[in-house]
Order: structure tokens, then C-alpha cells, then sequence
């Protein structure tokens, strides 16, 4: 149905950005999440790109429980996931500079700031 929106809207013959921006920690492992966005990637043309970022608390497990149980009491599952978990968004892409990284190192031209931890991680990546 996305797909079916998406084509009224934009040429399909031309580089399209698709963004999943702060989105598949919402959606669980038995909901498919890989096959999810393998679905909308391979619908697009070479030279498009995918904007993904994760939540994750590969760098403040001490809050892995309280930030789950706060947004379970919500009714919003929250499927936080580690490094090697979000890297698989991206297989058979080709990531651009500076690769997958947490947010806080999502820097082009100027350093990271020093020891800053953060909860997500990003990456854009080019379908080949
Ligand atoms: C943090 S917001 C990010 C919104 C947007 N991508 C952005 O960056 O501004 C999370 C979004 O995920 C959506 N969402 C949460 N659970 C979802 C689900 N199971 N299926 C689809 N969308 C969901 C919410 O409606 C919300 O718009």
C-alpha cells in the first residue's frame, strides 16, 4: 500500500531517498522488520538511497529495562537493537562515509564531540 502511494507521487526512474528515520525499533522481530525494508529497498532504482536510523542501548545497557518498560506501559513495543542487529538493514547496500555510526558520530567535516554516548545508531547507504 506504501508502495502503491509512493507511485503516484514520485518517478520510480529516478534515485529516491527512502527514510526510516527513529521507525523499526517500533516494528518487533515477528513483525518481519528486515523483510519490511527489503521490500520497500528492492522496489527502488540503482543510485537511490536508504536513510535508516536505529534506537539502541548497546551504549547505556544500564537503561535497556527502563527505557522498554517505559514505552511498554505506553502499549508501544520497543525493539531495541545492537550494532550487528541494525547493520543487517543494510546488507547487499553499499554504505557512504562515514559508515554505520551512533548518532553523536554522525559528523562529516568537523570531530565528534568527546565521549559523547548516544542511543541510536545511523547510516545512509546507496542501492547499487
Ligand atoms: C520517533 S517518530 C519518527 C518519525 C519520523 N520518521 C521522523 O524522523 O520525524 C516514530 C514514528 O514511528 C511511527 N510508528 C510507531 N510504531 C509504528 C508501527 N508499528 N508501524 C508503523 N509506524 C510506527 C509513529 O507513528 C511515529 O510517526
Amino acid at each position: 500500500a506504501i508502495l502503491d502511494h509512493a507511485r503516484e507521487l514520485l518517478d520510480f526512474d529516478r534515485p529516491i531517498a527512502l527514510s526510516l528515520i527513529a521507525l523499526m525499533h517500533f516494528i518487533t522481530d515477528d513483525e518481519d522488520p528486515y523483510g519490511l525494508t527489503r521490500t520497500l529497498v528492492d522496489q527502488l532504482p540503482s543510485g537511490s538511497y536508504l536513510v535508516l536510523s536505529h534506537g539502541t542501548t548497546d551504549e547505556h545497557p544500564e537503561l535497556a529495562d527502563s527505557v522498554t518498560d517505559t514505552y511498554k506501559k505506553g502499549r508501544v513495543p520497543l525493539r531495541m537493537r545492537r550494532r550487528e542487529e541494525v547493520e543487517r538493514f543494510f546488507e547487499g547496500l553499499e554504505l557512504v562515509d562515514p559508515g554505520l555510526v551512533t548518532a553523536t558520530h554522525w559528523y562529516k567535516d568537523t570531530p565528534a564531540p568527546e565521549g559523547e554516548l548516544s542511543g541510536f545508531y545511523v547510516a545512509v547507504a546507496r542501492v547499487p
